[in-house]
């Protein structure tokens, strides 16, 4: 079984032998994938609806592994107790959601927790919540994936609150990947930002910070480089 880009990075952030909770699984092609590989030997696979849940039930069953990868009808981590899960995977939500979720399992704030977690929008809000909430991001990857451009975070609980500032809070620790996919998630928060800027007049505050945030990421792209870049184009 072959995951895609995204779901791989996700995965190559799983550690070896723990227990992973996979939360919004959907069809459970990464726990699937993570037993069936042996790199985990028992999932949970939660989601807060009925149907994609189904899903994942039919999936885990056609690869024989319904005694290993427990299905949870759960909001979140409501249903998951901190015994089961190890390393917690939220991937393809909305950064806001991943930051609600988080916020309302305070168990996860335990160092021995990690959480990988993919936003499929407002990866910003997330970062901010990461950093004045104490959790730190320890590795933060880009990828590329049916041409789209997504960031993965891994994060552990240190208590340490950070200041998020205003780079960190859109491109993270993206800012010292080296990578093609860095360099063009870069540059997509760059166009995204350049469209955004347009709403506000002038003399706001609004424009006047976008602005400069804008002024920084294209000083970040044009350094990584040389003025020649290569992550522009088309995919
Ligand atoms: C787009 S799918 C992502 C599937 C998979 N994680 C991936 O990244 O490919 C989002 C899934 O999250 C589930 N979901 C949304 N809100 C949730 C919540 N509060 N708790 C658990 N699952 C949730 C949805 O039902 C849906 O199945």
């Amino acid at each position: 079984m072959k995951l895609d880009e995204r779901l791989s990075l996700c995965a190559s952030f799983v550690r070896e032998k723990k227990m992973v909770a996979d939360i919004g699984t959907d069809h459970a092609y990464l726990p699937v994938y993570l037993v069936k590989s042996g790199k985990t030997d028992f999932a949970v696979a939660a989601d807060v609806r009925v149907g994609p849940l189904e899903n994942a039930a039919g999936n885990i069953a056609e690869n024989g592994l319904s005694d290993r990868i427990k299905t949870v009808l759960s909001d979140g981590l409501d249903k998951i107790s901190p015994e089961e899960a190890d390393d917690i995977v939220i991937a393809g939500m909305g950064g806001e959601l991943i930051a609600r979720i988080i916020e309302d399992a305070p168990w996860l704030k335990n160092s021995e927790k990690h959480l990988i977690l993919q936003p499929m929008t407002r990866a910003e809000e997330l970062r901010s919540y990461l950093s004045r909430s104490g959790f730190r991001i320890i590795s933060e990857k880009a990828c590329i994936s049916c041409k789209k451009c997504y960031s993965v975070m891994l994060c552990e609980y240190d208590g340490i609150i950070r200041e998020c500032s205003d780079l960190y809070r859109y491109i993270g620790d993206l800012v010292s990947d080296e990578s093609i996919e860095a360099g063009r998630y870069i540059y997509i928060v760059t166009e995204k930002l350049k469209k955004k800027i347009k709403g506000f007049g002038r003399d706001t505050s609004e424009y006047e910070s976008l602005s400069s945030i804008i002024t920084q990421l294209e000083q970040i792209t044009a350094e990584r480089n040389g003025n020649n870049d290569i992550s522009i184009g088309n995919i």
